[in-house]
Formats: C-alpha cells, sequence, structure tokens
C-alpha cells in the first residue's frame, strides 16, 4: 500500500514537470490533488486497511499531499514569470505607452462667480439662507405686497405648477419671508443673509433673456437701518468685486416690496455691454417696505432694512465676455471647456 502512493507521487511529480500552460496544470491539479484526485482518493479508501497499517498510510498520504501541492504552486509561479518574460519580449506589453489621462472637471462659470459673491458677502459678515425653488404664489408675491391682481405680477412671468398656487419662484425675494420668520424669532432678531438661488420666469428664449437663472439675494434687518447703509453696502461690494476704483450710481425704480427702491449701476469702459453710456445695471435694491416687514414678523416702527437682489450670470458674462446667456445652460462642453 505505501509503495503504491510512493509510486502515485513519483508519477504526479514527473507528470507535473512537463507541463507548459494553465490549462494542463488545472487538468493535473484536479487528477491529483482535487477533491476527486487520485491522493483524496487514497485517504479515502484508507478505512479497508487493516487497523495497524492505518497510522503510517495516513501520515504518509498527508506528506505526499503536502509534496504535491508545493510542488504544483512552485509549477504555477513558474508558467506565470514565463508568460510576463514572454509578453515582455514579444512586446505584447508596451511599457513606454502612455497611460489614460484621465479628463479632469470644472466649475461651471456661474458657480465661480457664485462662489466670489459668497466670499465677498461672507467677509462682509452676511450668512447663507437657502430658501426653495417651488414656492408658494403668497412668498413669491402676496407677502411682498403684491396682492392677486397687482399690476407688477406682470413684470415676471410665472411658471405655475398643476398643484393650485404652486409656482417656481421668479425671484430669490420669495425667501424673505421665510427668512425673516425662521430667523427673526417673531421680529426680535437681526438678520443678516445672503438668498442665492435659481429662478424662473416664462420668457421667450433669446441671447440676453433665459428661462431660468441665478439671483442671489440680500437681507439685512435691525433697528437702525438706514439708506446710506444700503449704499454703502452696495458699494463696498462692487468694489470688492469689480475694483477698487469702480463708481457706482442709484436709480430711482419701483418694486412693491422696497420704499424707496432703486436700480443698481457700476461704472465699466466696455462700450458694447453699456451700449456707450458707460453704466452697467448689476441689482435692483431698496428698504424693505413696511407691509413686508409686519409679514415677516417684525414692527416696522422698531425695524427696518434693506434688501437688494443680483444676477450672477449677467455679472459672469461681463467678467468674460460671453455674449449668448443660452451657452450657460446649453451643456456644450467646448464652451464650459474655457473657464
Ligand atoms: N426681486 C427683484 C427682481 O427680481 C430684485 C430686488 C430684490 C429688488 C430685492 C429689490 C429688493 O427684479
Amino acid at each position: 500500500m505505501l509503495d503504491q502512493l510512493e509510486k502515485l507521487r513519483e508519477e504526479a511529480l514527473q507528470a507535473l514537470d512537463t507541463i507548459q500552460d494553465e490549462a494542463s496544470l488545472q487538468s493535473w491539479a484536479a487528477q491529483f490533488i482535487g477533491k476527486k484526485g487520485a491522493v483524496t482518493q487514497a485517504l479515502r479508501g484508507m478505512g479497508q486497511l487493516p487497523k495497524e497499517e492505518r497510522p503510517a498510510f495516513g501520515k504518509l498520504a498527508n506528506d505526499v499531499k503536502v509534496t504535491l501541492e508545493a510542488a504544483y504552486a512552485e509549477r504555477e509561479a513558474m508558467l506565470e514569470a514565463q508568460r510576463l518574460a514572454h509578453d515582455l519580449e514579444e512586446g505584447e506589453i508596451d511599457i513606454t505607452l502612455p497611460g489614460r489621462t484621465l479628463e479632469r472637471g470644472r466649475l461651471h462659470p456661474a458657480t465661480q462667480t457664485l462662489r466670489r459673491f459668497y466670499r465677498i458677502w461672507g467677509d462682509m459678515g452676511f450668512q447663507v439662507y437657502r430658501s426653495r425653488d417651488v414656492e408658494t404664489d403668497e412668498m413669491n408675491f402676496t407677502m411682498l405686497n403684491m396682492p392677486p391682481h397687482h399690476p407688477a405680477r406682470d413684470m415676471q412671468d410665472t411658471f405655475y405648477t398643476t398643484e393650485p398656487n404652486i409656482i417656481l419662484r421668479t425671484h430669490t425675494s420669495a425667501g424673505q419671508i421665510r427668512a425673516m420668520r425662521e430667523l427673526g424669532e417673531n421680529g426680535t432678531q437681526p438678520i443678516r443673509v445672503i438668498l442665492p438661488g435659481m429662478c424662473y420666469r416664462y420668457e421667450q428664449i433669446t441671447a440676453r433673456s433665459e428661462v431660468q437663472f441665478h439671483q442671489v439675494e440680500g437681507l439685512v434687518i435691525g433697528r437702525n437701518i438706514r439708506m446710506s447703509d444700503l449704499k454703502g453696502t452696495i458699494t463696498e461690494f462692487a468694489r470688492r468685486m469689480f475694483g477698487a476704483e469702480t463708481q457706482v450710481r442709484f436709480r430711482a425704480s419701483y418694486f412693491p416690496f422696497t420704499e424707496p427702491s432703486m436700480e443698481v449701476d457700476v461704472s465699466s469702459a466696455d462700450e458694447r455691454l453699456t451700449k456707450g453710456t458707460g453704466w452697467l445695471e448689476i441689482a435692483g435694491c431698496g428698504m424693505v417696505h413696511p407691509v413686508v416687514l409686519r409679514n415677516g414678523g417684525y414692527d416696522p416702527s422698531v425695524w427696518s432694512g434693506f434688501a437688494f437682489g443680483m444676477g450672477p450670470e449677467r455679472i459672469t458674462m461681463q467678467r468674460h465676455d460671453i455674449r449668448d446667456i443660452r451657452m450657460f445652460w446649453g451643456n456644450d462642453l467646448r464652451f464650459l471647456k474655457q473657464f
């Protein structure tokens, strides 16, 4: 019996020596050391042996198994090394080929401008308040002193949803009431926030107007906020954004939710952008209307505030000489890769 085992070992090792490829190696393993292989079979047959022969047989069988497994591993490593050497020699792996370069993403130009806004306003003590894109008619209009049928609603053509009174916000001013109610603690706390976000208007899409665009709203509420604070704050922002020599001009305007209301222009050397006037409009603003303060929970005889709204896309267009606002959401990589 022991002789047979020795013969099996010899035979297996000899067979292994001639093996040159992975497939033959696998069938060799199955034949000798696999679950149904010869060594396993021999171990199983041990029960038929007289009791006194079993220990010696078992020991040898195990020994054979260990030898064969080691020989198998060695052969496998050798074949792998041979294959690699062969591949290198035959040039199947060209180690001089450059690797695949990863495409690097970049920030959308609108995002870049938004982040500049956040930094400047943050440095000036403003926190970011996030309000919702899908709004109620009340927040977007009524609470801002624009009840149904108010003619100023016409200034902002609206996307309606199938839910009654649920619309897409036409301006970030819709978040003013939410910010006052949430941060004001029943009209007892001052506020200094910006409200950035996407706005939506049902407009004819042209090179100058899109159905969606960002706005950055600003809202300041306090006990002694005056128009000089508004003018000083906007002027400081403009100088940080456009350069220290920038001139700022305030023109009387109209918004139902501010009184008085103004539009803000900054000086610009770009003839085409300013249509030769030397001034570029960057914001609407004004002192928060007493009705709006009251709707936000503040007593207008004690509290006052100012608000403004800016369009970062228009400012981006100016900075990068982008002549068509449709480029922003057109997903054209040739455009996006330039920033
Ligand atoms: N919401 C106004 C608009 O979209 C801008 C604005 C904001 C004006 C805040 C005054 C105060 O045109």
